[in-house]
């Protein structure tokens, strides 16, 4: 094997065939992990405009596919706190949850087994203070991990220096938690996960655009630092993407 065959096995499908004989965890009958980080006790929580609510991002589809862009300049106009629930919704919403199932969301996930936390870099959203959040799934909350006001610097350099990042009102950090997708896939699992993070950011684009804002998708992020800045192990949990948002100048 070729050390390029060696990088690109797992976007293969090769190891399907080996999947399907192997004793997984889910064949065992082990219990699937949680489906979300819980917010620690007495951390302050952040009620967002029900999805049932919502009354921004009615733009037709037809238009936002017409105008999508990754965005690299940002107003500095805040976002509304409606504006970010439609967001967060677009990204992760929950349709519905079943016990050993997995959840139906916004997106769709291999398997249902949605290996993703979403954490916000809050800047400028109206009614949120500045600081770092999670977004809970199930409540359609956020949870406020830490508060800090000097946030534009520790962003850019998450970003991996890419300045434009530390100016969004909001900066996106998906983490993957491949524990949940292996449950079920294995060997598989780093390709699920790989595809599945592509539909999160897809619709944040479509449904920044759907509210006059724009985002840019972050793949050369700094893995230890944007690690860190989120609070994430680095193993059992760390980030897959990125991406900037705020309103077009
Ligand atoms: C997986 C992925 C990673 C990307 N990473 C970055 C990045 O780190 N920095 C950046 O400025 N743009 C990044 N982009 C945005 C691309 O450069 C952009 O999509 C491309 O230039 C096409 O422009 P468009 O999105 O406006 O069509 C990324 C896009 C994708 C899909």
């Amino acid at each position: 094997m070729t050390d390029m065959d060696t990088a690109y096995r797992f976007l293969r499908a090769d190891d399907w065939q080996a999947w399907r004989a192997m004793e997984t965890d889910q064949r065992r009958r082990v219990p699937p992990p949680p489906m979300a980080l819980p917010c620690p006790d007495g951390a302050t929580r952040v009620a967002l405009v029900p999805p049932d609510a919502l009354t921004v991002g009615s733009v037709s589809l037809i238009d936002v596919l017409r105008r999508r862009r990754s965005r690299r300049a940002y107003a500095e106009a805040p976002l509304s706190l409606e504006e970010l629930s439609f967001l967060l919704w677009a990204t992760q919403g929950l349709h519905a949850e079943r016990a050993m199932e997995g959840s139906l969301r916004t997106v769709p996930s291999g398997g249902a087994r949605h290996p993703f936390e979403t954490y916000l870099a809050v800047q400028r959203v109206t009614g949120v203070a500045p600081g770092i959040y999670r977004y809970l799934p199930r409540e359609h909350q956020l949870c406020l991990l830490r508060s800090q006001d000097d946030l534009a610097d520790a962003v850019t350099a998450a970003c991996g220096g890419q300045g434009f990042c530390g100016q969004a009102a909001v900066t996106f950090f998906w983490t993957a938690i491949p524990a949940r997708t292996a449950w079920r896939y294995a060997i598989v699992a780093p390709k699920i996960i790989a595809q599945d993070s592509g539909h999160l950011c897809q619709n944040l684009y479509l449904a920044a655009e759907a509210i006059g804002a724009g985002t840019c998708a972050i793949g050369a992020y700094d893995q230890r630092l944007a690690d860190a800045l989120v609070g994430a192990d680095g193993r059992n949990e760390f980030v897959i993407y990125a991406a900037p948002v705020g309103k077009i100048v």
